[in-house]
């Protein structure tokens, strides 16, 4: 059984994932040149087609939806590691796919962005094979796409070309040289899949020039750290998360470069918990950060989300000023307690006591059992309490 089906069970049973990341995945490391238990998980989503990375040439020699040029280009070039873009002819670069991912960033960009595509200029960061940039320019969108890998540069161009397409160019260069003065503004910033790729350093000033470039909204869809069991500090900044290994301190540059869904250098990055981002995105300029849940992404882990940072203008509250002055909120680490009484579950004594104890005795035990916390505090509303 290959690798890949291991982590497919893996997702399904937490016996065997416990079993497996005691192996070579603890450290965060995947096979078959993918990086690392991100990659792997990519795999898994993306692995609809049974096409995977490496040995997918007999499925492509196989298959009508690959046209001649396309197979010569893989056999030169390498296949497709993710992205099923259509061409021209109606064939494909790679085994068609549903691309949940694509579906929900274009939706959203159409929902939220006030102005049509055509008028739009659309920046696809850390693009891998171009498929978010070619959409965008498909429909009509001034498009950009940033990628540093040549081999998946070239495929960019491959699609662009076969879709003989003059709204999009795509970049050589790392994204954590984006500038507003070396790119400009755009009104659709697409950030898929790479946030969490960067070290804690990086990410907070990739942050920074996200809404220096972004004029409209910023699709972020990202890991997030779930329990931010480890901490980064960035100058005063102190990040929660959890440190990921992309690479090997001892692998070279060509192994690190061959990963092409990994970081391109750094060894290890930082995932973010969503109350660290969430404050990053704000102190960044971005004054609403809505998560997306619709469309649906199936079969997606908890910890990918989705997020559209739309960059405002900071509202005043006229009617309110103390709401008015509180400026930026802290978002706070760890979730809520805090919930309504009716969702908390009781034990049987519990419930055994609040039938047969009459009222009066009651009202003389509950403070006690607050006191020691065995009741949540009362949050009765002060003009519902009894005089
Ligand atoms: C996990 S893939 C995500 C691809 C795509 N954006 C998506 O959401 O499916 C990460 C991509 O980021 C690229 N990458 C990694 N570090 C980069 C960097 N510092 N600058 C530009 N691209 C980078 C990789 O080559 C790869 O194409």
């Amino acid at each position: 059984m290959d690798r890949i089906r291991c982590a497919c069970l893996a997702s399904r049973w937490p016996e065997i994932r416990a079993w497996l990341t005691r192996g070579s995945y603890s450290r965060g490391r995947a096979e078959e040149g993918q990086d690392g238990e991100a990659g792997r998980r990519e795999c898994i989503l993306r692995w609809e087609g049974h096409s995977l990375p490496g040995r997918n040439r007999k499925a492509y020699s196989s298959s009508v939806e690959i046209n001649e040029k396309t197979q010569k280009f893989i056999d030169e070039r390498g296949a497709w590691t993710a992205m099923a873009i259509k061409l021209a002819d109606g064939t494909y670069t790679r085994r068609p796919a549903v691309d949940y991912r694509l579906k929900r960033l274009v939706q959203c960009a159409e929902d939220l962005v006030k102005k049509p595509l055509k008028d739009c200029r659309v920046l696809d960061l850390a693009c891998l094979e171009g498929h978010y940039a070619i959409e965008f320019a498909l429909r009509g969108a001034e498009a950009v796409g940033i990628e540093a890998r040549d081999v998946n540069l070239e495929k960019c161009e491959y699609a662009r070309e076969m879709l003989t397409l003059d709204r999009v160019r795509f970049v050589k260069d790392d994204v954590r040289s984006l500038s507003r003065a070396k790119y400009g503004l755009f009104d659709i910033v697409i950030c898929s899949g790479i946030l969490y790729h960067l070290p804690a350093h990086d990410a907070v000033e990739f942050i920074r020039q996200l809404a220096e470039t972004c004029s409209g909204v910023l699709l972020l869809d990202t890991y997030v750290s779930l329990y931010g069991r480890e901490r980064s500090i960035v100058g005063r900044r102190e990040l929660r998360g959890h440190f990921y290994f992309e690479h090997n301190n001892s692998d070279d540059t060509r192994t690190r470069s061959e990963r092409l869904w990994a970081s391109i250098d750094n060894v290890t990055s930082f995932w973010v918990t969503q109350a660290s981002l969430l404050n990053l995105l704000s102190e960044a300029g971005f004054t609403s950060v809505l998560e997306v849940l619709t469309p649906p992404t199936p079969g997606f882990p908890k910890d990918r989300k989705t997020y559209a940072a739309v960059r405002g203008t900071p509202a005043r509250i006229h009617s309110s000023d103390l709401t008015d002055a509180i400026g930026d909120i802290h978002v706070a680490e760890g979730e809520s307690s805090l919930m309504d009484g009716s969702q908390r579950q009781k034990s049987v004594l519990f419930r055994f006591a609040k039938r047969v104890l009459p009222p009066s005795v009651k009202t003389i035990i509950k403070p006690a059992l607050r006191a020691i916390r065995v009741l949540p505090p009362d949050q009765t509303p002060e003009f519902m309490r009894k005089k």
